[in-house]
């Protein structure tokens, strides 16, 4: 089945994505008294990022009860241009009074052990038994060209992870090595969201979306959460260049 999506002007994303934060974070808050958000890195988030460091944003959300994590990292150092923590830290987090992130730690001395770090970290803070998977309030995703969602590439063997919630990845282009969270992580989260700009998303849209049983061989399709929201958020240029515009079909975007 094709995934729920909706297309928007390319500057109406983030400003889409920033109501679904608010209105999450502040629900999950009142329900218990914290919020859990994954952020993925790449360009697409780069917008949202300098959104909510600026007003009214970075007041309308409540910080200081949200816990932020990481979709993937790159195997660099914290304050490497390709961090993706390090992006988040320099546009947006560096801007806010309080806040509270779980990053993965890439000093460790390998991959395996970040990956294990992170994993421990998932157990600890969302209070988790051996074989318990933790559910974000919500989780944004981007996708590549190739199909790939956070960094579960086509190909890789991590595709078909099903324990573990922090594997290590392998990318085509570099930083080569990464740490990701795996399916059972993103299909668990009580909302899914994916931004998705730009033409050269097109043919991996396409695939994704005009495939009449609703194609899961790209990785960003298997992304299905059990029992949560899914939602696509694409950008005119990525949606016309899949074949999706008119947009008359998709149906108007509720946030949350
Ligand atoms: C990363 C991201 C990755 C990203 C896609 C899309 O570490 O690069 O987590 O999964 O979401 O590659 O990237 P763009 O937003 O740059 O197109």
């Amino acid at each position: 089945m094709t995934p729920p999506y909706s297309i928007h002007p390319t500057d109406h994303i983030p400003l889409l994505a920033a109501h679904v934060i608010e209105q999450v974070s502040h629900r999950a808050i009142r329900r218990r008294g914290v919020a859990h958000i994954a952020l993925s890195g790449g360009s697409t988030p780069r917008a949202l990022f300098r959104l909510l460091a600026d007003e009214p944003w970075r007041h309308r959300i409540p910080w200081a009860d949200i816990h932020l994590w990481w979709v993937d990292e790159r195997w660099v150092p914290p304050d490497d241009p390709e961090s993706n923590y390090g992006v988040c830290y320099a546009l947006l987090l560096k801007h806010l009074s309080h806040f509270t992130a779980h990053r993965v730690l890439t000093e460790q001395n390998s991959p395996e052990q970040s990956a294990e770090r992170y994993a421990q970290e998932l157990r600890g803070v969302f209070q988790l038994g051996p074989y318990a998977r933790p559910r974000f309030d919500l989780i944004l995703l981007g996708m590549g060209p190739d199909g790939h969602t956070a960094s579960l590439f086509p190909g890789t063997a991590i595709l078909n992870e099903r324990k573990a919630l922090v594997a290590v990845g392998h990318a085509p282009q570099p930083p080569h090595t990464r740490i990701t969270l795996t399916y059972p992580v993103l299909n668990r989260s009580a909302y899914d969201l994916f931004l998705v700009t730009g033409a050269s998303k097109g043919p991996a849209l396409q695939q994704i979306f005009t495939a009449a049983d609703g194609d899961t061989s790209l990785p960003a399709a298997r992304v299905r959460p059990s029992r949560g929201k899914l939602h696509w958020l694409l950008d005119e240029s990525a949606a016309a260049a899949a074949g999706l515009l008119p947009s008359g079909k998709s149906p108007p975007f509720a946030p949350v």
